[in-house]
């Protein structure tokens, strides 16, 4: 299937599509949390902890695969929602919805996300 519409800027659609599919059991994007902490504040805590979307990206690739707590970005969470099972996902897939997660920061927290962008919501089956 060709999915341009989704496809924005960074190609996040995928990201997101794989976030729906694997992750938003237990995550929303924004608070109010499900049974996990939701990723806005998390891509922020990621980009207060890394420099580079690369270092970002290979921390929560490697967390993804394996939960560790000495390796949490907020081991409070932890305590909160207890440790997060391990993602058994292709590791393209956990790049590409790492990605997004990165992506999902917003210094305006609280304002709003990407509004505006034709981000077609929902569209991704
Ligand atoms: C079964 C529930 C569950 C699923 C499914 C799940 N998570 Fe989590 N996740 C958690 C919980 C609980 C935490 C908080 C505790 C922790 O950090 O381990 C967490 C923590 C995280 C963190 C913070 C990691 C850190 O460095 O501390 C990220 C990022 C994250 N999840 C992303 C994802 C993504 C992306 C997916 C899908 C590919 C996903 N999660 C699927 C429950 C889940």
């Amino acid at each position: 299937m060709f999915n341009s519409a989704a496809q924005a800027a960074t190609g996040s659609g995928d990201g997101k599509a794989i976030f729906d599919k694997n992750c938003s059991v237990c995550h929303s994007i924004m608070p109010p949390p499900k049974n996990a902490p939701p990723i806005t504040p998390l891509a922020s805590r990621y980009h207060q902890k890394f420099t580079t979307k690369k270092d970002g990206v290979n921390h929560l690739v490697a967390y993804l695969k394996a939960p560790e707590k000495n390796k949490a970005i907020d081991p409070q969470a932890i305590t909160r929602f207890g440790i997060m099972p391990a993602l058994k996902l292709p590791d393209s897939e956990l790049r590409t919805v790492a990605e997004w997660v990165w992506d999902q920061y917003n210094p305006n927290m609280g304002m709003g996300r990407g509004m505006g962008m034709g981000q077609g919501r929902g569209m991704n089956q």
